[in-house]
């Protein structure tokens, strides 16, 4: 799969190990940055990498920052990206057999680096369970329009 990845200060040094992750495990990575300690504002990397799955040029995303929340409340932003704050395995699993999840954010404070790299393991290899979980993702989608 062609994955986006994306971080802030706090996010990148795991960014950049799961981005060598990624590669070991044959996957294709766009890295939006950021590359290094200097501040930055995560909005600015969810804005690439939602943007990057929203049209498709990014089959996935993953975004770290410091606790995974402010890259998930800016991606989800964007229309038609399901970005789910993961910080342990169960979730990651569920937010892609349920809520079909397309970007994986996490917390590099919160998480060790090995588990990072399990959540994110868990939720490349989770299918969409569909069924009955179709109609509340179109139902997600509808809210996009919520105030129209
Ligand atoms: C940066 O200090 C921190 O606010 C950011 O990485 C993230 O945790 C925001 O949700």
């Amino acid at each position: 799969m062609k994955i986006a990845v994306g971080a802030d200060h706090a996010g990148y040094l795991l960014k950049d190990r799961l981005r060598e992750t990624l590669a070991r495990l044959g996957h294709e990575v766009a890295d939006f940055g950021t590359n290094g300690p200097d501040s930055v504002d995560y909005p600015d990397f969810a804005r690439a990498v939602g943007t990057a799955v929203a049209r498709g040029q990014a089959d996935l995303g993953l975004l770290v920052c410091g606790t995974g929340v402010g890259m998930a409340i800016s991606a989800n932003k964007v229309h038609g990206v399901r970005a789910a704050c993961c910080n342990n395995q169960y979730n990651a699993g569920l937010a892609r057999a349920h809520n079909n999840a397309n970007v994986l954010t996490l917390g590099a404070r919160e998480v060790a680096p090995e588990h990072a790299e399990i959540i994110l393991e868990t939720f490349l290899g989770t299918p969409f369970a569909g069924g009955r979980h179709e109609r509340r993702i179109q139902k997600i989608s509808d809210l996009e329009h919520a105030l129209d």
